[in-house]
């Protein structure tokens, strides 16, 4: 029996999480509820980080939503309009970015125009106050200016536009972080263990000398910006979970000082992040989700948990909890830096969905619902070995 289920689970892994995970991104909302986006073809909302032991989330799953059949799909929330930002979830439309009105419980879709920018090869952050994305690709640093945008797509499709070449060594891994409206790039090679180099959002500028933030390796890793409980300030600090999961990074640009948490427990390089002002949850590759509780400034003795909540719901589903084998190998993805919005308003036109009713599920692949299947079977023979 013990070995069935190994067996089961490791096709499980191999089959469902490589296609599932990726396709999905979990975000915060401005009131600290977690989202959890394209899983199992549907949308939840799991609150605030108080409720995350036990229960079920809310299913949001509306109209207008897209497909979440992309690779490396990332979220980003726009804090000022409540608004959170979806890339790389429809294979068939990838320039789209999507938006969910999270006041509104709705979606619009927004079409850009990539021109030379590579949608399948990028790690971006948004602005918190300006509400413009900045993005890496192969060493070129472009915008797409969601300035104007808030809570719903206009008509007109938005270019990305070159900034300039980054002053970094060809063939660059990509490492941002959005803090001050300063982007850091980490692990950038010929730079010293615990210093970045940035760019000034502001000017337009990228700086010629690194500058030191305290201890952390010089390799390469995720991030995601903190945000504060103060309304709508701009985050001052980053979270930096190297590939090898060792350690959790806590870099402050304001005291330009770096402390650290524990290490998640899942350690896979392929997880991504997204903080709210009190936690950093961990979305692994193979679907499942944990948080440590943080503020900026506070306490860094927290630990990573369980967000039980979600546990039915995730790409790898129930039964993954029994489960033997360790993180999933999959494929990966890098997927962006986490971040936010935006000072200023300014009118929103609304409009848009594109006819891509809810749930994706026509092309999304044998692989998610055999995945379904498998975590069904899993959790059967879970049931029956306890
Ligand atoms: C996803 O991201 C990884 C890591 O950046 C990259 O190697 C891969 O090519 C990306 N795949 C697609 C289809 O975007
Ligand atoms: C952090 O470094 C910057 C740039 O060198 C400097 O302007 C700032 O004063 C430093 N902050 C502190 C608290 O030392
Ligand atoms: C925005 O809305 C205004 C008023 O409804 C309309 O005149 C304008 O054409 C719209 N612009 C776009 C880009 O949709």
């Amino acid at each position: 029996m013990a070995r069935l289920l190994t067996l089961v689970s490791l096709l499980f892994l191999s089959l469902s999480s490589t296609a599932v995970a990726s396709s999905s991104c979990v975000a915060f909302d401005s009131s600290w509820n977690l989202y959890a986006f394209g899983f199992n073809g549907k949308d939840y909302n799991a609150g605030t980080m108080d409720t995350w032991s036990s229960g079920t989330p809310t299913e949001i799953t509306a109209s207008g939503r897209p497909p979440f059949d992309g690779t490396n799909t990332t979220c980003y929330l726009a804090q000022f309009f409540n608004a959170i930002y979806v890339m790389n979830a429809d294979s068939s439309n990838p320039s789209n970015v999507y938006i969910y009105d999270v006041g509104g419980k709705s979606w619009s879709t927004q079409a850009t125009t990539p021109g030379s920018f590579d949608l399948s090869d990028f790690d971006a952050i948004l602005d918190h106050d300006t509400n413009v994305f900045y993005a890496l690709s192969k060493g070129e640093l472009f915008f797409l200016s969601f300035d104007g945008i808030t809570t719903s797509a206009k008509s007109d499709a938005i270019p990305w536009t070159d900034v300039q070449k980054a002053p970094y060594p060809d063939g660059y891994q990509p490492v941002m972080a959005l803090a001050q409206n300063h982007i850091h790039f980490l692990d950038v090679p010929g730079t010293a263990a615990g210093s970045a180099d940035i760019f000034v959002i502001h000017f337009s500028f990228f700086q010629p000398d690194a500058q030191p933030y305290g201890d952390f390796p010089a390799t390469h890793g995720q991030t995601t910006s903190i945000f504060l409980s103060e309304s709508n300030q701009v985050q001052q600090e980053f979270a930096f979970i190297p590939d090898d999961g060792s350690k959790t990074y806590i870099i402050n640009v304001e005291s330009n000082t770096t402390q650290s948490l524990a290490g998640p427990t899942n350690k896979d390089a392929a997880a991504t992040y997204f903080a709210s002002d009190s936690a950093i949850v961990q979305f692994t590759s193979s679907g499942q989700l944990s948080y440590i509780p943080y503020k900026t400034g506070g306490d860094t003795s927290g630990s990573w948990t369980t967000i039980q909540k979600l546990t039915s719901v995730a790409p790898t589903s129930s039964g993954s909890g029994s489960g033997s084998s360790g993180s999933a190998s999959g494929t990966s993805t890098a997927r962006g830096g986490s971040s936010t919005g935006t000072g200023g308003s300014s009118g929103s036109n609304s409009t848009t969905s594109n006819g891509n009713g809810a749930m994706g599920v026509a092309e999304r692949s044998v692989s998610v619902v055999f995945g379904m299947g498998g975590a069904l079977i899993l959790g059967t023979l879970a049931v029956l070995l306890c």
